[in-house]
């Protein structure tokens, strides 16, 4: 191989990261256009002279090129959360007092305040500095790979800045927000309008679609990367996000530069007001603030629910709203058969996104609103939540309005609709009605469920008119001849829903489980199922309420349904069915090394001087244990505090394991170290 020729591709790829650099994240050119892509062109000749010199790393490899329309599915090695909100300033400073009272101290608490973007969160993993796949955050645990894709946008680095204080760990996972500008979506929509293609309603939606596309026309897409942070701040030096954040920048990445450290919660607050401010000027959407404890080691103490962490909260700015009118009310049969009035809106711009429709919730809320059909009526939108109607504007009114009457039957089956008793909500009780039928597969295939990629909306109904599908199962029998006879599927696109709904069934516990529909369990009950029976749906469908009670988190009312369903003997059927066809739970739970605390029960009394109860009893779950709150001989552990009651003296009497706060603290310290040391064994 002539030296030379690697040397002349070394030095052109050097020049090409530069002027790329100059133009894409400082926004600061040093050469002409055309000068630049005189550059790429003759790197891409002598690549293609030489296609062994060819590196993943190359910047002619963002160019995309896999013609892929079928996604592998990636495991977060870290969970990735979403955020609880907080609507005003005393939301916010709930948040804080929350923080204070788990962590039992009075110190003044320093945050990062971010931007909070509206696009797609993804995770970027770099080995030995080297970016090697690129994810969705799918369901926080599972998402789908789109490393090529992601090599298309430009701010993100194919490889890690590494200087001699700044080595590249072995993996890093970096997390940050795609997301398109808004003249990038601006120029998208008007493109897609002159091909009279369908337009995207937001940024958001556009971002989502380019990435899940052939990568060569996501390269074509103007997406763009901001990091805000890591799955696991051990493989990085930082002690802080603000650290965290400087170190991300060092290492190559864009950081958005409205990203402020705040001394402490007024500091939040001001920041927040600014942002608000600024929204209007900034070149892509907004839609509140994320704001971060800045410690890592508080982060730690403070840890996370089910699928939030404690030390971040997302504040969001207020809804936006405006008028018009609303000409009529459909009725909506719901996939459980809830019967919902939806105002049928003269379509009304809304903060940039176009409103045709909004929920009116039920019959209380019409009242209570005192709505009418022809009204003029005030809608907002908040965020990716479904439009409403605030209020009429009763001084519009002129006489020609007409109240909203809910129907007695059933829109679509006819059946006689009942409201049973202490429920807001009017019920179609026919289960085999065909929209809550049809409701069900929606949403079965839907991203809230199962996720599958080509059976959208339209492909649904579709098939469940032409009775290809009426059942969950069905969906796995539909063969690619099947498909592509229908109107508009060619062979391609039938290809592609088959090969997606086969790799569909490799999935995990929780997210069948959302898929199912059952009443109650959305998608932070089915984490909480799938951890506890540990990805089994056998265990779980055997459970008894009594057992599903016992789990944090799930309520009376929803361990009833639960177990209402699956005791239902058509249930049974489908779901044996629908195993038939041979499905894999990637698990959740942990494995015993990260469960040193198992079998153990602990009980508390007095009050703790080093932590909240709270958090005591967050860490020992953490390790697999559970707590008690009366005392019994199932107890294991007596944790003894300051000014202990009666319980500590009924502990004495049945003879339980004492342990003062000392030798409380040190058990988990030493699980802690014992579970490091059995890791390390492993090796
Ligand atoms: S942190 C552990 N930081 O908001 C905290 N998220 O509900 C989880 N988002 O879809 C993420 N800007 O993509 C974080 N500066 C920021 C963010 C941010 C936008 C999105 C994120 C996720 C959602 C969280």
């Amino acid at each position: 191989m002539p030296v030379d020729i690697k040397k002349k591709i070394d030095n052109l790829r050097q020049q090409i990261n530069f002027h790329a650099h100059r133009y894409y994240e400082l926004d600061d050119p040093l050469i002409a256009d055309s000068e630049y892509d005189q550059l790429f062109q003759e790197l891409l000749q002598l690549e293609d002279l030489h296609p062994e010199l060819i590196t993943p790393d190359s910047p002619t490899q963002r160019v995309g090129g896999r013609p892929l329309s079928e996604f592998k599915t990636v495991r977060h090695t870290q969970p990735m959360l979403s955020l609880e909100n907080a609507f005003n300033e005393k939301e916010l400073l709930e948040f804080e007092d929350r923080l204070k009272r788990f962590l039992k101290s009075e110190n003044t608490l320093s945050y990062m305040a971010e931007p909070k973007l509206d696009g797609l969160a993804v995770e970027l993993v770099y080995e030995n500095g080297m970016f090697v796949t690129g994810s969705t955050r799918g369901d926080g645990r599972v998402g789908e790979e789109i490393t090529q894709n992601l090599k298309t946008i430009r701010s993100i680095p194919l490889r890690l800045t590494a200087s001699e204080d700044l080595q590249p760990p072995e993996m890093l996972e970096v997390r940050g927000e795609a997301y398109l500008t808004l003249a990038g979506f601006k120029a998208l929509n008007e493109q897609r309008l002159a091909a009279e293609e369908t337009i995207f309603a937001n940024p958001r939606n556009a971002a989502a679609g380019s990435l899940r596309l052939d990568s060569r026309i996501t390269a074509q897409r103007p997406l763009e990367f901001f990091a805000y942070g890591v799955g696991d701040t051990g493989q990085t030096p930082c002690s802080s996000q603000n650290e965290l954040l400087d170190y991300l920048r060092k290492s190559g990445f864009r950081i958005n530069p409205l990203t402020k450290f705040c001394r402490d919660i007024t500091e939040v607050l001001e920041h927040f007001k600014h942002l608000h401010e600024v929204r209007a000027t900034l070149p892509y959407d907004i839609d509140g603030m994320v704001v971060k404890v800045n410690s890592f080691e508080l982060q730690q103490r403070l840890g996370r629910k089910a699928r939030s962490p404690r030390w971040a909260i997302a504040a969001k700015f207020a809804a936006t709203q405006a008028t018009t009118i609303l000409q009529r009310v459909e009725f909506q049969v719901g996939r459980t058969g809830a019967i919902t009035p939806v105002a049928i809106l003269e379509p009304v711009n809304i903060g940039g996104v176009m409103v045709s429709r909004a929920t009116l919730h039920n019959e209380g809320e019409i009242k209570r609103k005192g709505v009418m059909a022809g009204d003029h009526v005030l809608v907002q939108r908040a965020g990716d939540v479904i439009p409403e109607i605030v209020k009429p504007v009763v001084e519009q009114r002129d006489g020609s309005e007409k109240t909203i009457q809910m129907p007695e039957y059933c829109p679509v089956c006819r059946h006689h609709l009942i409201m049973p008793e202490g429920e807001a909500i009017t019920r179609c009780p026919n289960s085999h009605c065909p929209a809550q039928r049809l409701r069900l597969l929606i949403h079965y295939t839907s991203k809230a469920g199962m996720d599958i990629e080509g059976l959208g909306k339209k492909a649904m109904e579709q098939l469940f008119n032409e009775k290809l599908v009426q059942d969950i199962p069905d969906i796995y029998e539909l063969k690619v001849t099947d498909l592509a006879a229908l109107e508009g599927w060619a062979e391609k696109s039938a290809r592609n829903a088959v090969a997606a709904i086969k790799t569909s069934r490799e999935t995990s516990l929780s997210k069948l489980l959302s898929g199912l529909g059952i009443r109650y369990v959305g998608e932070e009950v089915a984490g909480l199922l799938d951890e506890y029976f540990e990805g089994s749906l056998e265990k779980l469908m055997q459970a008894t309420e009594k057992e599903l009670l016992d789990i944090e988190g799930i309520g009376p009312q929803t361990a009833q349904s639960i177990r209402e369903y699956f005791h239902d003997p058509e249930v049974k059927k489908m779901v044996s069915r629908l195993m038939g066809f041979g499905f894999t739970f990637i698990p959740a739970s942990k494995s015993p090394a990260e469960t040193p605390f198992a079998g153990l029960i602990f009980l508390f009394t007095g009050s703790l001087v080093s932590m909240s109860r709270d958090e005591a009893k967050v860490r020992i779950k953490e390790r697999g244990g559970k707590v008690a709150s009366q005392v019994s001989k199932k107890v294991t552990h007596v944790v003894v505090g300051d000014k202990p009651g009666s319980k500590f003296k009924k502990a004495r009497e049945l003879g339980l394991k004492i342990l003062t706060e000392k030798n409380f603290t040190d058990l988990l310290t030493g699980a802690d170290a014992q579970q490091i040391n059995r890791q390390l064994s492993m090796f």
